[in-house]
């Protein structure tokens, strides 16, 4: 039979590196408890309209990344790109603008983007990214780059990545200084690359942040858009930088950071990693938007927010070395011999497993030594032998995997010795009747 693979681009996550999304997922959980953020999960797919009016039509993403599909009732549907439109749209749908304001909300989920696959980058991708709908202040955004500057200390990254900011203005200040861009580089068009040359008439900020070199080179002798703020613009963008010194973040300032979505206003800002030549470094990026809900079809309400590139994440945290806890060793694998032995271990196993003990069993290897090599491969501590012999005597031999040494003990002893034998701190006890409450 033909060998069927995962789609190009879209990747497992087997259950090592589960390890390091349940570390981030923890760290997220807890940093955005203790900032008032609380959980959403939008649907995988949305209307294709949606994307479209708030990504932009003359972006990357929507001009070719979007998986998008016609389903059988005639709808065009798009599998989401990004998280913050689909937010805002439950935002609107949902009269959060009548709750206490600022609404504060997270999302943990995958994305998809049909890029070029390539180390970094990938077509389904994972994103954690928050959204503040309903306050405008430079503290906010200040704080969400504090926020996302403490995840990267909580996962070790901190010294790894460069903070860089910018502001790109407003509907007011932002289309005089793309007159001004559109002058410096009329005449200039034939040093650009083929695309640079559409961007020029279609979307010419992102002028500013192509990868070519003689784009490049230009792109540092343009007018800069900071020199062209409004005053208000201006005033948020040296708030802002006044609370992030107030924060100790450190940061960077580039005029010519201005990302891939159209939606944003004023604050952008990027998380890239340092020494790092390769284009797929950046792990986070965000900023305002404070006009989207509106466009969306929302009372007029100010945003704010960032996503993380989980995947990027995990990437950069195995690249520097940093090993994350794993909760998934197993304590003691139980083999037994004899159809007795068998009834006797599965109840055992049921009764370990009630006060936290990891335990495993193979019921399908029918010998000593295949068990035994089993409980080797989990590199379980230890293994708790029943056959026959022990069933009759009502006994269990307790066996240290790694001095190789074992004991016989009294069969109804053998829940309180493995208690005193293994770590307590270890145990994965859990008492969920007592957590929940009823009406
Ligand atoms: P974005 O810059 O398109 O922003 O994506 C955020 C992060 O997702 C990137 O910095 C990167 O780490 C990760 N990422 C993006 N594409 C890929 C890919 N193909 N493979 C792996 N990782 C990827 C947004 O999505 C905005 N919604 C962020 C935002 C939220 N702005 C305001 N609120």
């Amino acid at each position: 039979m033909e060998k069927i693979q995962s789609v190009q681009g879209m990747h497992d996550i087997l259950p090592d590196e589960q390890d390091y999304f349940t570390f981030i997922k923890k760290v997220v959980r807890h940093r955005c408890r203790q900032n008032g953020i609380r959980r959403i999960t939008t649907p995988v797919v949305e209307d294709t309209i949606l994307f479209k009016r708030a990504i932009g039509e003359q972006t990357d993403i929507v001009e070719k990344e979007m998986y998008t599909f016609i389903d059988q009732g005639e709808n065009q549907l798009t599998l989401r790109p990004e998280g913050t439109a689909g937010v805002v749209r439950a935002y609107i749908e949902h009269g959060m603008s009548n709750l206490p304001q600022p609404v504060q909300l997270y999302y943990f989920e995958p994305m998809f983007r049909r890029e070029r696959p390539q180390k970094g980058r990938y077509r389904q991708l994972f994103q954690f990214g928050v959204e503040i709908m309903g306050e405008s202040d430079p503290a906010l955004d200040a704080q969400l780059i504090a926020l996302a500057y403490t995840i990267c200390q909580d996962l070790g990254i901190a010294d790894m990545v460069d903070v860089v900011i910018n502001s790109i203005g407003c509907p007011v200040c932002r289309p005089k200084y793309i007159t001004h861009l559109q002058n410096f580089y009329a005449g200039k068009e034939r040093n650009l690359c083929d695309k640079c040359k559409t961007r020029l008439e279609k979307n010419p900020l992102r002028l500013l942040d192509c990868k070519e070199e003689d784009c490049q080179i230009l792109a540092n002798l343009a007018p800069k858009i900071t020199d062209h703020l409004c005053t208000e613009c201006k005033d948020f963008h040296d708030h802002l930088k006044d609370y992030l010194q107030a924060l100790d973040i450190p940061f960077r300032e580039s005029p010519k950071l201005v990302r891939g979505l159209d939606y944003y206003t004023k604050t952008v800002f990027e998380f890239v990693l340092k020494n790092d030549p390769k284009a797929q470094n950046t792990v986070c990026g965000g900023g305002r938007y404070d006009k989207l809900v509106e466009f969306l079809g929302g009372p007029n309400t100010p945003a704010s927010g960032f996503a993380f590139g989980i995947d990027r994440l995990v990437m950069t945290m195995k690249d520097a070395g940093i090993i994350v806890p794993s909760k998934d060793t197993i304590h003691v694998v139980i083999i037994q011999l004899g159809e007795d032995a068998k009834k006797k271990a599965i109840r055992l196993l049921q009764d370990l497993r009630s006060k936290g003990v990891k335990a495993m069993g193979s019921f399908g290897k029918d010998s000593i030594k295949s068990q035994m090599r089993l409980a080797d491969k989990l590199e379980a501590p230890y293994a708790l032998i029943l056959g026959q012999m022990e069933v009759k005597n009502k006994t269990i031999i307790l066996r240290d995997m790694k001095k190789g040494t074992q004991t016989i003990i009294k069969y109804d002893d053998v829940l309180p010795e493995i208690l005193k034998t293994i770590d307590n701190k270890t145990l994965d006890t859990h008492d969920f009747s007592t957590e929940l409450t009823r009406l």
